[in-house]
């Protein structure tokens, strides 16, 4: 198969490689409006430079692979559905909620596929969370902890095109959340705070920030989101019913350390990055976007899906911004 690729930056470049590695593909091409930063991956993965995004689609592909920036995603998938190849686009879908509606609209009103990049959603943790959750065997759901700590913070030009830290971090939380707990979530309070770099204020966004959710069956769910986790990159998930509690991300390197005299646990060493702590997710992912680009199964995260993390994630932004709790149904989009 022969896959393109926009956008070779930082998930971009490990993607490219991820896709290298799968049998099914035997070809990659990749386009970056930056020509070394392509050449660079293009060497780096035995691939091929096209010289615009317009030469990418028209390159005889079998997929496209869409790792810009979220201010350009809507526009890519229009032109990859336009040129009828079966696209995955990067979380999250686009950079606000509107263009996400319209984005959706235009992937229900044809038959090629579209896959937004959820990793999560293949971590064998959160699945065999989903199946406990939803298999019953934690009783009845009363609470849900998640968080997204980052070690350190992108680069400070990513900021400003990022939509902040709801729309691109805890984004990742609002979608497992739905996928865990096969919820909708109605109601949202957001808070966030900057004791880090000035570039976050000034780019509007905070560096860390908290939401207290309510899914649509009363389960209470919080969410942490921060760029300055020292202890290492730390993204997990708790849920406590009436018969049982489970988490996600509570293994050898746990980025927490425990007070209690004598309790050793984590051994280490810590988790860094959502590179190394999700490869396994994103090598299963993609092999699934093949499957997906092949026609053997279907999308399994939609523009729908993506849509409805983006309307929390929309949600707890205006709830910090107003200062006052939110409904769901004062964002637009399905109920
Ligand atoms: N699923 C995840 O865990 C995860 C992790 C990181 C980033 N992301 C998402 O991936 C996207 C990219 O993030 P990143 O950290 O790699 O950003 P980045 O800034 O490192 O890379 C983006 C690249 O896209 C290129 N680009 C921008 N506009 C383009 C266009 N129109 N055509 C072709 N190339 C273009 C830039 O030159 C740059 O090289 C973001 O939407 C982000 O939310 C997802």
């Amino acid at each position: 198969m022969r896959i393109g690729l926009a956008g070779t930056g930082r998930i971009g470049a490990f993607h490219a490689a991820t896709l290298a590695g799968l049998d099914p593909v035997d070809s990659i091409v990749v386009y970056d409006l930056l020509p070394g930063v392509a050449r660079a991956t293009a060497d780096a993965v035995g691939g091929s430079v096209a010289p615009s995004i317009e030469a990418l689609l028209a390159a005889d592909l079998d997929g496209f692979v869409i790792t810009t920036g979220t201010h350009t995603h809507g526009e890519l998938i229009r032109a990859g559905l336009a040129a009828g190849i079966p696209t995955f686009c990067e979380k999250p879908v686009a950079g606000d909620v509107t263009s996400s509606i319209e984005l959706a609209e235009v992937a229900a009103d044809t038959d090629v596929p579209v896959h937004i990049g959820f990793q999560r959603r293949f971590d064998a943790g959160y699945q065999r969370l989903r199946e406990a959750v939803q298999g019953g065997e934690l009783g009845w759901i009363h609470t849900v902890r998640a968080a997204t700590h980052d070690q350190s913070p992108p680069p400070a030009a990513y900021i400003p095109t990022s939509g902040g830290l709801f729309r691109d971090c805890s984004v990742h939380d609002f979608d497992i959340l739905r996928f865990v707990t096969g919820r909708e979530v109605v109601s949202v309070y957001g808070v966030g705070a900057n004791k880090g770099e000035p570039f976050f204020t000034e780019g509007g966004d905070v560096d860390t920030a908290a939401a207290v959710l309510t899914l649509d069956d009363g389960t209470l769910a919080s969410v942490t989101a921060t760029r300055y986790n020292g202890a290492g990159h730390d993204v997990r998930m708790e849920v406590h019913g009436s018969a049982g509690a489970m988490a996600v991300g509570l293994d050898d390197s746990y980025a927490l350390t425990s007070a209690e005299p004598g309790v050793q646990f984590p051994p280490g060493p810590r988790h860094w990055s959502f590179m190394e702590r999700f490869l396994p997710a994103y090598q299963r992912e993609l092999a699934a976007f093949v499957d997906v680009a092949a026609g053997r199964i279907p999308s399994p995260c939609t523009v729908s899906d993506g849509l409805q993390a983006a309307r929390v994630a929309e949600a707890c932004t205006l709830s910090r911004e107003r200062g006052r709790p939110v409904e769901l149904s004062e964002i637009p989009g399905p109920p």
